[in-house]
């Protein structure tokens, strides 16, 4: 089994600079929405690539838009030529599984998002997609039984260089859980990374530390 990734789904600069600086993600991901929901617009992709770069990001993951697969394909060459730890999103319509597959066959890094069916990952492995972006909250929401589901995109991987990378994460316990299925990667909300790395119990064990008549030399 190979060692679970962390990566935090934001484009919010205080928040990611934290997680970055501390060393605990190993990269940023974003799509419109959460470039939106931080007031930011994709004019400022490349500032942000080099930002996340410098902070010592190790992949940095951006999507391409466009209404048909020409415009797709042009923003995703754009976004790959960002630099050598840029990642490229694409949806996985019809059009984007054509611009991905396309891509991935030059061996570009690319990543494909709004995975709902293992038979869509299995098209995707297939095609040596490097990522499937799976939604796991949203997959709940609409009546999925997301867990399996998600563990049976994983299979469908199989030994292939094709991994999970699951998303739409609400709780550290849904990191668990789909790492307990195989799932390798996760992206997540600066809040829920937050939280994992928090336990009541920790804080009550650590300022104990701290009281020890012991520390007074
Ligand atoms: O990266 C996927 C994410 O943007 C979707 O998350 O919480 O809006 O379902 P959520």
């Amino acid at each position: 089994m190979i060692a679970p990734r962390l990566y935090v789904d934001s484009a919010d600069l205080a928040a990611v600079s934290a997680l970055l600086a501390d060393s605990l993600v190993h990269g940023v991901t974003t799509n419109p929405t959460i470039l939106e929901r931080a007031g930011r617009t994709v004019a400022e992709i490349p500032e942000l690539y080099a930002r996340w770069v410098e902070e010592g990001a190790r992949e940095v993951f951006f999507q391409a838009w466009g209404a048909d697969a020409s415009a797709l394909e042009e923003r995703a060459r754009a976004i790959l030529a960002l630099g050598d730890r840029a990642v490229v999103k694409v949806p996985a319509t019809r059009a984007g599984f054509g611009v991905a597959a396309r891509l991935a066959r030059e061996g570009a890094p690319v990543l494909l998002t709004a995975v709902f069916t293992p038979a869509q990952a299995l098209a995707a492995a297939s095609s040596g997609i490097r990522y499937l972006a799976a939604y796991l909250g949203r997959m709940r929401d609409a009546g999925f039984d997301a867990v399996s589901d998600i563990a049976r995109m994983q299979a469908a991987c199989g030994g292939s260089g094709s991994e999970v990378l699951a998303a739409s994460l609400r709780s550290p316990e849904d990191v668990v859980e789909l790492a307990e299925a195989r799932v390798p990667a996760f992206t997540a909300a600066p809040a829920v990374l937050e939280a994992m790395l928090a336990h009541p119990a920790t804080v009550d064990a650590a300022d104990a530390f701290e009281a020890s008549p012991s520390l007074r030399a």
